[in-house]
């Protein structure tokens, strides 16, 4: 008996398709992960079964599960009581952490998810620059309201021309009148962000864009394709949205825009930047920021904006971010698990590519040569994707599939030198097994 797959049939009774997040269901296994217990860098599901978890929470646990500084931090916000809804000092102690830390955030606000952190950029930049239109890149993500849901993947009949690209919504129940507010432009093609702004510039009130688009899995943005996002934007009089989400704090304490050298004017933080727990938060020039209620008259508000036991997480989170050594630790861990599992799939003889920066990385299956944006992404083979990502999970294994083209998986800081060579053993016998199954299939390799 498996006390896994009878939660799944239990929890579909009651919760639509039996899930609280329609992306955790995770189709190479065909349903979600239940975690019953987890500590550090790995979690037991209900069977006791235990897995490296190279999901990490989508991104939200950097420093692993179960970390001490946080949960001491919770605890002693939920012995005062909690005071929901409501100011404390940890409020500003963090806001100033992320003003020391992250090079565009003079002032910053915090909110419940990277969905909401967005959606407020975006009305505040509309609010500042007096103009609507927005440009963004296709197969970026910046989370689930309606504005920007666009273009995240291709339609049947294509991606449409590089000039031009599809501009597909990605759910059903959409404004389709929404995408005529958009200017959508393949990433990491200077050359055709040059004629998107000279045909549109000043209509736009901003540019957002992932400033490392992991949601393809890992691509790095060229120095020329950022050097003409941020010249451009300054001359057309539009702001630099960096969506960091899932970047910042991921390769250095000053996230994306630290690492690139590039500040953009304003930024949206996620994920790690809660430790665990639901917290967001965004943040800009001063002059910019001045422009939210109760200041100015842009509003942004929420009865669990900035939850005091989240803050708190989040300020042991950031705290422990800031401490000497730890984006070297980082740094060590992927110097050995990037490369190495590089070395798997040639060993195994598989076509593939292993795209690494700081704690994130993607694996793509077919392309040999460097993934530049998402058209390059769709010679990726998702199939044998998700039968690595199953063959993993049953050797021990944990990678999430969030149903895109590629994905981006992920290590904690609480990963040691020998979980990193745990993890490449299990998952050197998990490419073992893909390429058994590919021959069984089709008789000799065809990988
Ligand atoms: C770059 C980026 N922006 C926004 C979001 C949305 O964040 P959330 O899921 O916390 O709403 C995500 C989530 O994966 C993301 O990766």
């Amino acid at each position: 008996m498996s006390r896994t797959i009878d939660q799944f049939e239990y929890a579909r009774k009651y919760l639509a398709g039996g899930v609280s997040a329609s992306t955790r269901v995770n189709r190479a296994i065909g349903r979600p992960m239940y975690i019953g217990r987890a500590a550090g860098c790995r979690v037991w599901d209900l069977d006791g079964r235990e897995y490296l978890d190279l999901c990490t929470s989508h991104g939200a646990t950097l420093l692993g599960h179960g970390n001490p500084q946080v949960a001491e931090a919770v605890e002693h916000v939920l012995a005062r009581g909690v005071g929901c809804s409501y100011e404390n000092e940890l409020h500003a102690d963090l806001a100033r952490e992320l003003c020391e830390a992250v090079p565009c955030c003079e002032r910053v606000r915090f909110t419940g998810s990277g969905t909401e952190a967005t959606m407020h950029c975006l009305r505040l930049a509309r609010a500042f620059t007096g103009r609507t239109r927005l440009l963004k890149f296709e197969g970026n993500f910046h989370g689930y309201h309606d504005q920007v849901m666009f273009a995240l993947s291709a339609p049947a009949s294509g991606p449409g021309p590089e000039t031009n690209p599809a501009v597909m919504p990605a759910s059903t129940g959409m404004v389709g009148q929404w995408a005529e507010q958009l200017v959508v432009v393949p990433y990491n093609r200077p050359d055709l962000l040059e004629r998107a702004f000279a045909a549109h510039g000043d209509e736009l009130a901003a540019a957002i864009c992932e400033p490392i688009y992991y949601n393809a899995g890992c691509i790095l943005p060229t120095r020329e394709f950022m050097e003409t996002l941020r010249r451009l934007t300054h001359q057309h009089g539009a702001l630099l949205l960096f969506d960091e989400v899932l970047s910042a704090f991921r390769m250095g304490v000053g996230g994306a825009q630290e690492y690139l050298g590039i500040t953009p004017d304003l930024c949206s933080i996620g994920k790690s930047v809660g430790g665990g727990f639901p917290l967001s938060a965004f943040g800009g020039r001063q002059e910019i920021m001045s422009r939210l209620m109760p200041e100015g008259d842009c509003q942004h508000s929420g009865t669990y904006n900035g939850h005091s036991v989240a803050v708190a997480a989040g300020l042991a989170a950031v705290r422990q971010y800031r401490q000497p050594g730890f984006y070297t630790h980082i740094a060590t861990l992927g110097g050995r698990l990037y490369p190495a599992l590089q070395a798997l799939l040639e060993r195994h003889e598989i076509a593939g590519r292993v795209q690494g920066l700081g704690a994130r990385f993607g694996i793509y299956f077919g392309p040999t040569r460097e993934v530049r944006d998402y058209r390059d992404t769709l010679a990726h083979d998702r199939a044998k994707m998700l039968r690595f990502i199953a063959a993993a999970i049953d050797e021990g294994v944990y990678f999430h599939d969030y149903g895109g083209a590629a994905c981006h998986h992920g290590f904690c800081a609480a990963m040691t030198l020998a979980d990193v060579d745990e993890a490449l053993a299990r998952l050197d016998r998990a490419l073992g097994r893909l390429v058994a199954q590919s021959h069984d299939a089709t008789g000799p390799k065809t990988s």
